[in-house]
């Protein structure tokens, strides 16, 4: 008795997924739409991908000296205000502003006692400041 009905819902199952098969097929649509989708469920920003973002966690925590200044996963120290939330001080948070900010520094910090130089004082090169600026959009969205 309890095997047939265990078929039977076996049965139904398979006769629902069978019409779903026929249909249109949203979930899969919608996946496609959205190919990069982060944990929070956001897409990246146009040119930014996975492997941009972990190489910029290297530039980030090497090359780039950021950590020194904005500490480990942007935790922020006393010399650098914190990158792993969305309150910005001098920019809208987006990736090209992002790139902007760390391209020339910021030479009027609000808070800092000292300023950032132009890509923090080191001498990355323009891929490595988009990597790290991918990085940093990544840690302020909670990645
Ligand atoms: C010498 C310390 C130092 C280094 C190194 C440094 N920064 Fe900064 N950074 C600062 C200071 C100071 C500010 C401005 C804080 C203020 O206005 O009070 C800042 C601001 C920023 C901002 C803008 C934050 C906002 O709220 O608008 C970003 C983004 C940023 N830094 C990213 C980076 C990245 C990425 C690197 C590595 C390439 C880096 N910084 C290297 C000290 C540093």
């Amino acid at each position: 008795m309890r095997t047939n009905l265990m078929r039977g819902l076996l049965v139904a199952l398979l006769v629902t997924g069978v019409v779903h098969v026929s249909g249109e097929w949203p979930g899969v649509a919608s996946a496609e739409a959205a190919p990069y989708p982060t944990a929070q469920g956001q897409e990246l920003p146009e040119g930014v991908t996975p492997e941009m973002i972990e190489a910029g966690a290297a530039v980030y925590a090497d090359a780039g000296l950021c950590m020194t200044c904005h500490g480990a996963e942007g935790a922020g120290t006393p010399i650098g205000p914190p990158l792993n939330d969305t309150d910005w001080v001098h920019i809208d948070g987006s990736f090209e502003s992002l790139v902007q900010v760390i391209d020339e520094g910021v030479m009027e910090p609000v808070d800092a006692p000292t300023p950032m130089l132009p890509r923090g004082g080191s001498g990355i090169s323009d891929e490595d400041v988009e990597a790290v600026a991918a990085y940093v959009w990544s840690l302020s969205r909670g990645e």
